[in-house]
């Protein structure tokens, strides 16, 4: 993978080797993409202030979120169904994250479930809940995170109905329960993901596979399970979730700073300001362009992860600098593990470490740790 030297680059060839209809799934947005648009755009908003001669060795990436010390300061996020774009796409991811010491955050939506990830990967896993309509269902999902010895759990908030991806409506995406003519057409186009995908076997949602009312095969599963998502999910679930859950609580899909202090107060004992990647409310803000409100709110000792639009080292820094403690990577790896599996995760993690490293060293930082204090003083306004 010599020739891959950014994140657009995977993303190109992940579209070379994915079926159109698993491509524009991971690619698309809501209606317009406006405000995934605005999600990359907007980090050129801010400019990295060059300080020479200040820093002689090369910066420490390491620092501390969520309770622990991590290598770096961005983590795997979750993005469902990865067993789709890749075979074994959730293990692969593991095993990437793992190697790198990094955290990896499985989606409720996944092939592979999260006892199977720990048991044959491990490393530090996180898992995310979606809320479904029926608590009992719910329960079974958290027990399942607690026998993987799970900590950290992540609740999304920002779907309470899911969104128009228009690439998905126009490829079927959203009707398809099994396989179709359209479908397999589509795969026919993609050899190299078929083989594949023959080689790890017909993907099922593993985590419902013993309950008849989700279907079989992972098409149906997966269209029942959004299905079943709670739309009328409300901060009371939250306090229910909290009671429930003795780990860490992280409520993702947080945009206003009135927000941010709600789920404080809630008890959360962390936030990820995200926009889902500009997939659910078309115009919102972008992320970068709320974190410093909301930092303000919650004050400087509350954990603030942020995802969205992340593709460069400098997207990172500039959150970093902006308040952030730590960011969650989505489609950035996701197109990594379309295009090259392990090694593509790998890789996605490999340059985004190393931009970051140059960016910090010529904005003369020594550490995340000392651009985290300098915070504004190393950033200009455009
Ligand atoms: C294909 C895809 C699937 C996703 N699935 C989930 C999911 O299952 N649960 C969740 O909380 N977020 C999910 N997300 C949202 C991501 O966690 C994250 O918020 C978003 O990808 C960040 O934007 P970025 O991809 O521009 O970095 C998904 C995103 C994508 C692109």
């Amino acid at each position: 993978m010599a020739e891959l030297v950014n994140i657009s680059d995977l993303r190109s060839a992940a579209k070379r080797r994915l079926p159109k209809i698993f491509f524009d799934y991971i690619d698309g947005a809501a209606f317009s993409e406006t405000t995934a648009n605005r999600n990359t755009d907007d980090f050129a908003k801010w400019e990295l202030v060059q300080r020479v001669l200040r820093v002689a060795e090369l910066p420490e990436l390491r620092t501390t979120y969520l309770g622990s010390e991590k290598p770096l300061p961005f983590m795997l996020g979750p993005v469902g169904f990865l067993g789709l774009y890749r075979g074994n796409g959730e293990i692969l991811t593991a095993q990437a994250a793992k190697s790198k010491r990094i955290p990896m955050c499985l989606s409720t939506f996944s092939i592979s479930s999260i006892g199977r990830l720990q048991k044959e990967v491990g490393g530090d896993l996180h898992f995310q809940l979606y809320m479904d309509r029926d608590k009992s269902f719910v329960e079974k999902l958290l027990q399942s995170a607690i026998d993987a010895n799970i900590d950290e759990l992540y609740l999304t908030v920002d779907t309470s109905i899911t969104s128009v991806r228009e690439k998905d409506v126009r490829n079927g995406f959203r009707a398809v329960k099994r396989l179709n003519a359209p479908l397999m057409f589509s795969m026919m186009q993609r050899p190299a993901w078929c083989l594949d995908m023959f080689r790890s076997g017909a993907p099922s949602v593993e985590a419902v596979e013993q309950y008849p009312e989700f279907g079989k095969g992972a098409l149906e599963q997966a269209s029942n399970l959004s299905g079943r998502l709670d739309s009328s999910l409300t901060w009371d679930d939250v306090e229910w979730l909290r009671m429930n859950w003795k780990g860490r609580l992280i409520i993702k899909g947080i945009l206003s700073p009135e927000d941010a202090v709600i789920a404080q107060e809630k008890g959360a004992d962390a936030i990820v300001v995200s926009n889902h990647g500009g997939r659910q409310l078309d115009y919102a803000s972008s992320t970068i362009s709320v974190l410093p409100a909301i930092r303000d709110a919650v004050g400087p000792e509350f954990d603030v992860l942020i995802d969205s639009g992340f593709r460069r080292g400098s997207d990172i820094a500039i959150a970093l600098a902006l308040g952030a403690s730590g960011i969650l990577l989505g489609r950035a790896y996701a197109f990594g593990l379309a295009a090259g599996g392990q090694a593509g995760v790998e890789k996605v993690i490999d340059i985004l470490s190393n931009e970051l490293q140059i960016t910090l060293k010529l904005m003369g930082v020594a550490s995340v740790n000392e651009l985290q204090t300098l915070g504004l003083d190393c950033l200009a306004n455009r």
